[in-house]
């Protein structure tokens, strides 16, 4: 099969190496050349292109099964959201409605959920994020379900949880650092998911998902951020952090959510996962490079 991933950078690639181990093609989309090679390295493709420039993606080739967008914001606020997600996906719909496409999947996040009641949340939960990046995520998700019932875009959603892996642990690297603190009272939840597993999820969906689910990438054991950082630091070796001060909880406040995400709808899917929980994928030894 001939596979498309629109943003292919952390996630992307793990996506992708996968999917060229099991003898499909694959081209990224990046808006530069793969000065090194990490494509290539992969057996991926490149297509330099900007998913935010209209006239640049109705110039994409045609002839994928499978478009898979995985582009991230670079770190950037609600107006690069608008631009990325709304407007970018916009163009990839309306270049390649009609084109034989067999799934879209699109990347979603979990901050769709607002939930701050610490309680379980599932893909039929209520979606009312209290941040504009999260309400920009949540239009494009509800846009993005419209075209599937009018014009049949054959959408699957996947609604991912915080990524880490090889490279990507902050908190981690935090405490490694000396400047990791424990938040509020320690008890807010947080929902994570290994990047391998994450990048399975979408192989998974790939192949087996009904056009217009929709599905939460999470692992098994949401932690509360006090346990998970007295976790880390007695698997590594290091003092348990201090509390964080009044100004850095107070800086750290808006938006912040508590809630606990149900991984069900995937698992039932046949989604498996290598890393269930934090312990199995923070276990010392399991990456050499956290920063
Ligand atoms: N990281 C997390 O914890 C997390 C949590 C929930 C959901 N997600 C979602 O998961 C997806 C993948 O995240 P990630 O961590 O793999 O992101 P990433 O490492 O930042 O990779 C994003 C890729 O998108 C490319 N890109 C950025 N802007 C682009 C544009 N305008 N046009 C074309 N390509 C563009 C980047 O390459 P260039 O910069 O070279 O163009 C890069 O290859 C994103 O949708 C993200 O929102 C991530």
């Amino acid at each position: 099969m001939r596979f498309l991933i629109i943003g292919c950078g952390y996630l992307g690639m793990a996506i992708g190496e996968r999917l060229v181990a099991a003898g499909h093609s694959v081209t990224g989309v990046r808006r530069g050349p793969d000065v090194d090679g990490e494509l290539a390295a992969r057996g991926i493709g490149l297509l330099e292109g900007d998913i935010t420039d209209r006239d640049n993606v109705r110039s994409w080739p045609e002839g994928w099964d499978v478009v898979i967008n995985a582009v991230s914001s670079s770190r950037g606020g609600a107006e690069v959201y608008r631009q990325v997600y709304g407007n970018g996906t916009r163009h990839v719909v309306e270049r390649y409605a009609g084109s034989g496409l067999a799934r879209y999947i699109h990347i979603s996040s979990t901050s769709v959920y607002g939930q701050t009641d610490g309680g379980w949340v599932d893909e039929d939960s209520a979606t009312e994020p209290g941040t504009e990046t999260g309400g920009v995520l949540v239009d494009t998700e509800r846009w993005l379900l419209e075209e599937r019932k009018v014009r049949g875009f054959p959408v699957v959603l996947l609604r991912v949880a915080g990524i880490y892996g090889p490279g990507r642990g902050h908190l981690l690297s935090q405490l490694l650092k000396g400047e990791a603190r424990i938040q509020g009272d320690g008890s807010r939840w947080v929902n994570m998911v290994h990047r391998d597993d994450a990048a399975r999820a979408v192989i998974c969906v790939a192949q087996a998902s009904e056009v217009g689910s929709v599905y939460n990438v999470v692992d098994d054991e949401p932690v509360s951020q006090g346990a998970f950082v007295s976790w880390l630091a007695q698997e590594y070796g290091k003092a348990s952090p201090p509390m964080a001060t009044e100004l850095e909880n107070s800086a750290r406040k808006r938006g912040l959510t508590h809630k606990r995400v149900l991984n069900r709808r995937l698992r039932a899917l046949g989604w498996e996962l290598e890393y269930p929980t934090y312990r199995d994928g923070y276990r010392l030894g399991e990456s050499a490079d956290w920063n």
